[in-house]
């Protein structure tokens, strides 16, 4: 693989569990125990290869329109996902990261998720980021009360409001924007995704189902990355 130029963060949006079920005749929820394992794969395969950070979407704000039994599915996936991953993450110095409306997750769940990012804050080879019921205009909307109430108090002006003060007042300001976005499953929509990150992101769509999703497909992404020019608006 041609590793001249890897990205230095990666944000996939993960799509197509229940088609990749429903093809061979299963229930939806078998397409995410499917995906959960991809998720393992990837993350190896990430930090093998020397990204960064890994930005997930796991879980969107509008998830919860699924049927009750799938999203308490998931969020059981989830919180056996994030109890089960202590040992690995700190033995490879990987870093555990959460982002979006976190105490509106299941009590159990959050609890989980704020134990395992205290246990790894200080790894640092990956950054592994789960979106858990984040949505892109959401983060923005948390972002733009928390900078009103700066304003409201005249710890800041409404002259000093720039990009650079938004994106500090964001979900995880600490975290560069995403280089490369991933959808998997043939649809090709941001999907209320990091609307403010993505503005110079390569995007790259690919029809495989998110549990068909290997380690081999991440790599002909990063390889495709690599070959992209990025000019940022220049010339
Ligand atoms: C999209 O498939 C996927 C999701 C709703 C979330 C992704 C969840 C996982 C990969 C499993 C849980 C993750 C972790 C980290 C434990 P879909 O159901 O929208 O597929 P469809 O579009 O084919 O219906």
């Amino acid at each position: 693989m041609n590793l001249s130029k890897l990205p230095v963060h990666v944000a996939i949006i993960m799509d197509g569990n229940g088609r990749w079920a429903k093809k061979r005749g299963l229930s939806r929820v078998h397409g995410h125990v499917e995906g959960v394992k991809r998720v393992e794969e990837i993350v190896r395969a990430a930090k093998e290869v020397g990204i960064k950070y890994l930005t997930l979407f796991a879980f969107s704000t509008e998830n919860w329109r699924r049927p009750p039994e799938e999203v308490n599915f998931l969020m059981g996936l989830l919180k056996s996902y994030v109890e089960s991953k202590r040992d690995e993450f700190l033995s490879n110095d990987i870093r555990f990261n959460a982002m979006g409306r976190l105490k509106r997750l299941p009590n159990e769940v959050y609890e989980a998720v704020k134990a395992l990012m205290e246990d790894t804050r200080h790894c640092e080879s990956l950054v592994v980021t789960l979106a858990l019921n984040y949505g892109g205009r959401a983060e923005m909307v948390d972002a733009f009360k928390k900078l009103a109430k700066e304003v409201a108090s005249g710890r800041i002006e409404p002259k000093q409001v720039d990009e650079e003060l938004i994106s500090k007042h964001l979900y995880c300001p600490w975290i560069p924007e995403p280089d490369l976005l991933i959808r998997t499953s043939g649809e090709m929509r941001i999907s209320n995704f990091m609307l403010w990150q993505l503005s110079y992101t390569e995007l790259y769509f690919t029809p495989t189902l998110w549990p068909d999703f290997t380690k081999e497909e991440f790599y002909k992404a990063l390889e495709d990355y690599s070959r992209r020019e990025r000019r940022f608006g220049g010339i």
